[in-house]
């Protein structure tokens, strides 16, 4: 008793002194700031609000900043985005440091979204591993030499949940789930920033885009989006929010409309929902001249737009300078206030305190850091990322793991090719640096195997759609090879061999921003020779590299297996090897269900029951099914095999009765009955069975990834708490509403055992 009372003593002590060491910080960051921004003229604190991109490296948008230098130099810059290299990002800082009347740093931003020169597996494939500490481990890595380079902000993670692959940026966050986004959306902020910007290796974070990018119609980029609060709420738009509590800096608004308005220009969703409601204290970062991009959404003029913005809560203008060149103009006029751009200014001059760039506007960039970039350690972590992100889809008679014996025709447009093996969004990423599927391969195997090499198709033989891909240079080549002799070289090498692995799939950027496609099947080309290669009649594995999930259904019935390795990044062709030959037993999971055909779009596991369910195996006439096509997609969210085979026994509850307080254990026993050691991720659904709204049909609210070595048992235990069980009801009240729960626990969202409790809230 005693020993508590000094342990709970000494706890409240120690929470008191950190509460008065963070107020006191607070009021010291906040005496520097005031006592700066009395010494600003009012162009100098617009010019804060102003992010330039000089051009140099790779677009990530239509246009470049101009004049930058001079703008530098007259403080009309706040910070900087895609200076790629310490050397030039300390040359920026220097003129900002040594030459602006007031001597204020820059902040040097970057899209690091799967990794910074190490390249990670791209975040879809990288959230198929469920592995929210690798995550977080990958987020740290790309913030070590991020920093090394000069940066301090990073443009990620993108959280934007998607339910609709034809939209390219689907590659980018974590899929169609809110509660796996939120989780994974945490680890990324937290490996960023490790709660400490001070450190010389850790990066400010930036949410994107908020809010609902992923919801664009028929998965056009940039297109509207029309959506109900109370979807927004319960599935859209709790990753954000994950962010937000787990500390993120700042916030990137998104290019389409809320409710009408611009997220850009939208009071509501930057002020209500941010700030007052989330209690949000960093700052809102514009997207690329989505500001000027108001006008053509048909808000008015720049001037008009770019008060809009800020009066909205936009705190920076990303490359547009509707910022720079009309506020002024705003105030002197009465269409914003002093207040307004008073408040925006101090948000990015805190952020640059956070980050110590007033102690070191350099913060440590050495040569001794510069090791850290592309170290063995991090290729390490490549590797090992680029095996977890892999997804066995199929494989008929365990042809995998491949045997290290005999003779393997290795084919397929994506088998050597170097550029397409980091994916989109890899900005400082170097694809010469890359390995390729058949490097991996043949490092691994090659004194035990013969392999034989044939590209066997281009990726497609589409002319102006390869030109529209390649814009960032040739993924697409076109060989001067015929498809016929392309086919026949591979034909034959598949003839000579055991078994055939064919690497097919999308060239890097057919997914990513600006690459939304309507057909998401292989192209035809490759769609002819994998037909061309069954034919043969040997086994044919298809390794698949894809930004989005494909539609699949012929591949899929004539492929004997197929891994889905997404785009692994630096060290894809290794990690992928690994788990060809066994040394890594895939344990990666679909976080985005793949669709059955493009008319099925929007398929996503956690719908609503509809008044007239189809149920499988029942009659059809005035049910809400199709005519033609299942209602399933081909390939579920949850989904994953492994080469090992687990078993699951059924529920077993703690209580059936939960009440506010109390925990019900749900619990299963997971066998390894396979002949392989193994990671199983165990999954726990919910399902809501009458409530004040109508509820999905499950809902993802836990998981588990266990290591079972073959023959193994391991009992895995969900706690089920009340919170698991809020949801917003139609006033926008998180509840957990009394009655019938169901319990599903397995190994995708569509296998699973189930069980039942009450909810009790007397
Ligand atoms: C536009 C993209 O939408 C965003 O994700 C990115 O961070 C910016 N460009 C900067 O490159």
């Amino acid at each position: 008793m005693k020993k508590t009372y000094l342990l709970f003593v000494a706890l409240m002590a120690f929470s008191y002194t950190a509460i008065a060491q963070t107020v006191a910080a607070t009021a010291k960051m906040n005496q520097f700031i005031d006592q700066l921004m009395q010494k600003m003229t009012l162009d100098e604190k617009i010019g804060q609000l102003n992010l330039l991109t000089p051009g140099g490296g790779i677009p990530t948008g239509s246009v470049v900043s101009t004049d930058v230098e001079t703008k530098i130099k007259k403080g009309q810059v706040g910070g900087l985005f895609g200076v790629i290299g310490a050397d030039k990002v300390l040359q920026a800082q220097r003129l900002a440091v040594e030459k602006s009347r007031l001597h204020i740093p820059l902040i040097f931003g970057s899209d690091v979204i799967h990794g910074h020169k190490t390249t990670f597996p791209i975040p879809l494939g990288l959230a198929c591993s469920w592995d929210t500490t690798l995550i977080k481990q990958t987020a740290r890595a790309a913030a070590e030499e991020a920093t090394a380079d000069g940066l301090s902000w990073a443009f990620s993670p993108m959280v934007d949940i998607c339910r609709d692959p034809r939209w390219g940026r689907i590659a980018e966050g974590a899929g169609e789930d809110a509660f796996l986004g939120s989780a994974i959306a945490g680890a990324m902020v937290r490996g960023y920033q490790q709660n400490n910007l001070r450190q010389d290796n850790t990066v400010m974070a930036c949410v994107k885009h908020f809010a609902l990018y992923g919801a664009a119609e028929g998965g056009r980029d940039y297109n509207t989006v029309d959506m109900s609060r109370i979807r927004m709420y319960n599935e859209y738009l709790p990753p954000y929010k994950a962010a937000i509590d787990a500390g993120v800096g700042s916030v990137m608004s998104s290019f389409n409309v809320i409710d009408d308005i611009p997220a850009t220009g939208n009071r509501w969703l930057l002020t209500d929902l941010l700030r007052k409601q989330w209690q949000f204290n960093g700052f809102v970062v514009s997207d690329y001249t989505s500001v000027n991009e108001m006008e053509a959404h048909g808000l008015g003029n720049l001037q008009q737009v770019s008060a809009l913005a800020l009066k909205a809560g936009l705190d920076m203008d990303m490359v547009g300078e509707g910022f720079l060149t009309t506020l002024k103009k705003s105030l002197q006029q009465g269409k914003v206030i002093l207040n307004d751009i008073n408040t925006a200014c101090r948000r990015i001059l805190e952020a640059k305190y956070k980050l110590g760039l007033f102690e070191n506007p350099y913060r440590n960039v050495s040569s001794e850091r510069a090791a850290v970039i592309l170290s063995p350690d991090h290729l390490a972590l490549s590797r090992k990322a680029a095996a977890k992100a892999c997804v066995l889809l199929k494989n008929n008679h365990n042809v995998l793991p491949l045997q290290r014996k005999g003779t393997i025709a290795l084919v397929g447009p994506l088998a050597d090719s170097r550029r397409n093996m980091l994916g989109t969004w890899s900005v400082a990423g170097d694809w010469h640096k890359a390995i390729t599927l058949k490097e991996g391969m043949e490092k691994l195997a090659a004194d035990q195997v013969k392999i034989i090499y044939a590209k066997g198709a281009n990726i497609s033989d589409d002319t102006l759609f390869n030109h529209k891909v390649n814009v960032f240079g040739p993924e697409i080549e076109m060989g001067t090879a015929s498809s016929d002799a392309m086919i026949q070289e591979a034909v034959a090498a598949a003839q000579k061999a055991d078994v055939v692995v064919a690497a097919l799939g999308e060239a890097a950027d057919m997914s990513g921003e600006s690459s939304s496609r309507a057909d998401i099947g292989l192209p035809e080309s490759q769609q002819k020779l994998l037909k061309a290669l069954v034919q043969t009649g040997k086994p044919v594995v298809i390794v698949l590299f894809n930004g989005r999930p494909l539609t699949l259904v012929k591949e899929s019935q004539m492929a004997t297996a197929i891994l889905d390795a997404w785009f692994g990044g630096t060290e894809a062709g290794n990690g992928i090897a690994d788990v060809l030959f066994g040394v890594e037993n895939p344990s990666g999971k679909l976080t985005a269900s793949f669709p059955y055909s493009v008319g099925q779009i929007p398929v996503y596991y956690n719908h609503l029951n509809t008044g007239r369910p189809y149920v499988l195996g029942g009659p059809t006439k005035f049910k809400s099914d199709y005519l033609d096509i299942p209602n399933a997609p081909l390939f579920p969210f949850g989904y994953g095999l492994s080469y090992t085979r687990f078993l699951y026994s059924p529920i077993t509850l703690s209580d059936t009765i939960l009440k506010n307080g109390t925990t019900i254990h749900a619990m299963v026993k997971v066998t390894n009955s396979g002949n392989y050691d193994g990671e199983e991720l165990v999954q726990l659904y919910l399902r809501d069975e009458v409530a004040s709204i109508s509820r999905p049909v499950k809902m993802l609210k836990g998981f588990q990834k266990i290591v079972l070595k073959k023959g193994e048992t391991k009992t895995v235990d969900f706690p089920i708490q009340v919170d698991a069980l809020k949801f917003y009801n139609s006033r926008l009240e998180p509840v957990a509403e009394p009655g019938k729960y169901e319990v599903m626990i397995g190994t995708n969202s569509d296998v699973v055992q189930t069980a039942s409790f009450t909810f009790n809230n007397r």
